[in-house]
């Protein structure tokens, strides 16, 4: 607790020095404790310089993500009432789906700074070294199962607006919730669901978002399918800010869904890079050619293939073939 103060007084007076004797004084502790938590947030990975008879002053800050920098302008009523920050886990959408099963309000989130245990779409690993940002929201809307999916592409268009907003890059969705950005994956989503008859239980919407990680962290086989929101815009990314944006966005778009559902399919449409190409789409046991011609209103894929049958397809991969 006196750690977080003396963090939040040194983060308030950035660009001068703050004696150890005012921070002691302000805590109402010694300034031998005041020198221990300085030593403690250092080794947490602060940059923090000590001049004698001047005080202390932060110099650098870790890229870690903290509790008390997340909730301070969140602003956001529902997505991210309660926030579960780990510094590493399984896979946050196998916690959240537990918690979700034991009561935990709608809204809240699990976040962690690795993944041991991460998973993609259609069971496959999602990688997730430090640096990027790993996090599970638990949703319990009062709509039939059928509409589920559309949870799926409100996330993909929650998630593309933020980047948009905070990154300024323009991020597209290819079919169904890959978030690209040049062409290249930058972030995905993952949905689970716990229902009964035609009533949800709970969603689990997880959201990958690779942000600052060094690229060799990836196999090669997906490097090149690959990229970064630091490597798009030249610059490493504030987390906190964009995760901040992400929960906001999340926030209203899910609103937004519970009123209209339409809003959604129709922002999904301005925003997605998949209607319009030649496309393959595999992973059902088939593989299908032809062009994407649309979504219906529940979020599948219409392709017209080349004898022109219709075909409309639920869940898969998209690769949309280069013209
Ligand atoms: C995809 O295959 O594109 C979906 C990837 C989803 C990854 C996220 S990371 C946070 C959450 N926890 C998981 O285990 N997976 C999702």
């Amino acid at each position: 607790m006196y750690k977080e103060k003396i963090l939040n007084l040194l983060r308030s007076s950035r660009s001068g020095f703050i004696s150890g004797e005012e921070l002691a004084r302000i805590c109402g502790i010694s300034r031998t404790m005041v020198w221990k938590h300085i030593k403690s947030l250092e080794r947490e990975g602060f940059g923090i310089e000590a001049v004698t008879s001047q005080g202390y002053k932060i110099t650098t800050m870790p890229d870690i993500l903290r509790q008390g920098d997340i909730r301070p302008g969140l602003k956001t009523r529902v997505i991210g009432k309660a926030i579960h920050l780990l510094s590493e886990v399984a896979s946050t959408n196998t916690l959240a789906m537990e918690m979700a099963a034991n009561g935990t309000p709608e809204g809240t989130v699990v976040i962690a700074e690795t993944q041991t245990k991460g998973k993609g779409r259609l069971g496959r690993k999602w990688i997730s070294p430090k640096g990027n940002l790993y996090f599970s929201v638990v949703l319990r809307p009062n709509v039939p199962m059928h509409k589920a999916p559309l949870i799926t592409l409100m996330g993909a268009v929650a998630v593309a607006s933020a980047i948009r907003t905070q990154c300024g890059l323009a991020a597209g969705i290819k079919w169904p919730n890959d978030i690209l950005i040049s062409g290249k994956k930058v972030s995905g989503l993952l949905t689970e669901m716990s229902a009964e008859q035609d009533r949800i239980r709970h969603i689990v919407l997880g959201i990958g978002v690779d942000v600052n990680m060094e690229m060799g962290e990836l196999p090669p086989e997906v490097r090149s399918l690959t990229t970064t929101l630091a490597a798009e815009a030249g610059a490493k990314i504030n987390r906190i800010a964009l995760l901040q944006q992400l929960l906001r966005d999340l926030e209203s778009w899910y609103q937004k869904f519970l009123k209209n559902d339409a809003d959604i399919l129709e922002e999904w449409k301005k925003l997605n890079v998949t209607v319009g190409n030649r496309v393959t789409v595999s992973g059902m046991g088939e593989s299908l050619v032809g062009l994407a011609q649309g979504v219906d209103n529940e979020g599948r894929l219409i392709v017209r293939l080349d004898d022109g049958t219709i075909r409309t397809v639920a869940a898969g991969d998209v690769t949309i073939v280069k013209k």
